[in-house]
């Protein structure tokens, strides 16, 4: 039990209502891979936050009569009875009641929709858990008296995480840091703090289109991908490894020097993707035309001196990053270079974002 978020008494008591949250996706430039204890991070991660990939959660709340044993709730995606959805959601409200009691005491009605294809393969669990744990937060709060915004922001990111992990992220923006790292104040292992340096212009602007390169399901969850790094030969080495990037990171941040960011980002990328190809069982989630894109992207920037680069989360899909006065020219690879490697030609435009907000 984390004391810090432990619920106090109740001062206050509420019948019945709704509270809507908006939350954005995050893509992570140092990754997060490989956990311990109840979701804890092997290794501090960093991600910008997006901002059209959104999720759109409202939750009607109606106290019932009797405490329940389970949380009582129905779900509904895009206005359609989701109960493939029940099972994620029921495990995550048994973990988060110790810290939040008062969610057995209601019925709940989740409503819930999403900016982007929901078989996209856009993971919708950060923009999700985080909007979900965002309304159970503002329902906590009318059951304070008080309640600081700190306290409020904390405690949404520490009960997105025990969702799903880079949920934690979710909460604000341009850049959070999740995980202990010695040279970031205030970062923690159990929540998502916003990065606290200097940022340089360059990148809060940053542009991120994701190339949808492949829709389908997942070989391989995440959850089971962080299990193999137990016992994975390169796991010591993997999770300083990140420290160190993160330390790099914070020199370019300030200076904007997007050189340095892209050997960086594109690294972490890659050896995300080599921890996967060297555990065991080993696997691949790269496609043949997520090869193809980050082959083109290379070329593309030899050719022209772009600081365009790519990142990728756990599967094919290509986040292509760049600076915002790149914008139009990069538009314009995607189109006559990248876009036929997608299904369908799809992808989504985004850029950096500023965290959730209540609708
Ligand atoms: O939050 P999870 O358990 O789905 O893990 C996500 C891990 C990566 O997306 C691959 C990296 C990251 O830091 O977001």
């Amino acid at each position: 039990m984390e004391i810090q978020f432990a619920s106090k008494e109740y001062s206050k008591t509420i019948k019945d209502g709704s509270v809507t949250y908006q939350s954005p996706s995050n893509i992570a430039l140092v990754k997060y891979w490989g956990k311990y204890g109840e979701q804890l991070p092997q290794n501090p991660s960093i991600s910008f936050t997006l901002s059209n990939c959104h999720t759109v959660t409202t939750l009607h709340y109606k106290k019932t009569d009797n405490a329940n044993e389970n949380v009582t709730f129905e779900v509904f995606l895009d206005q359609k009875l989701a109960p493939d959805f029940k099972p994620k959601i029921s495990a995550f409200f048994n973990r988060i009641e110790p810290y939040v009691p008062f969610i057995k005491a209601y019925e709940f009605c989740i409503e819930t929709s999403n900016s982007f294809p929901h078989s996209s393969g856009i993971a919708s669990s950060a923009s999700g858990m985080s909007a979900l744990s965002l309304c159970i937060m503002d329902m906590e709060r009318q059951l304070y008296s008080e309640m600081s915004d700190d306290y409020f922001r904390q405690k949404a990111s520490f009960l997105s995480r025990l969702g799903s992990g880079s949920a934690c992220r979710s909460i604000e923006g341009p850049l959070v840091v999740w995980g202990k790292h010695a040279e970031i104040e205030n970062s923690d292992l159990l929540f998502g703090t916003l990065y606290p340096y200097e940022i340089h212009p360059n990148f809060t602007r940053y542009q991120d289109t994701i190339l949808l390169v492949d829709k389908g399901e997942k070989q391989v969850s995440s959850t089971v991908g962080h299990g193999l790094m137990h016992g994975h030969d390169y796991a010591k080495t993997r999770f300083l490894q990140a420290q160190k990037n993160l330390s790099t990171l914070i020199d370019v941040f300030k200076s904007g020097d997007t050189d340095q960011f892209i050997k960086i980002v594109e690294s972490e990328a890659l050896t995300l993707h080599a921890m996967m190809m060297t555990s065991h069982p080993y696997f691949i989630l790269m496609k043949p035309n997520t090869l193809e894109i980050i082959n083109r992207i290379w070329a593309y920037r030899e050719n022209t001196g772009s600081h365009v680069c790519f990142t990728l989360d756990a599967g094919a899909n290509v986040h292509v990053l760049y600076p915002e006065h790149e914008k139009e020219a990069i538009h314009e690879f995607i189109n006559s270079q990248l876009s036929k490697f997608c299904q369908n030609g799809q992808y989504i435009d985004d850029h950096v974002g500023y965290g959730a907000k209540k609708v």
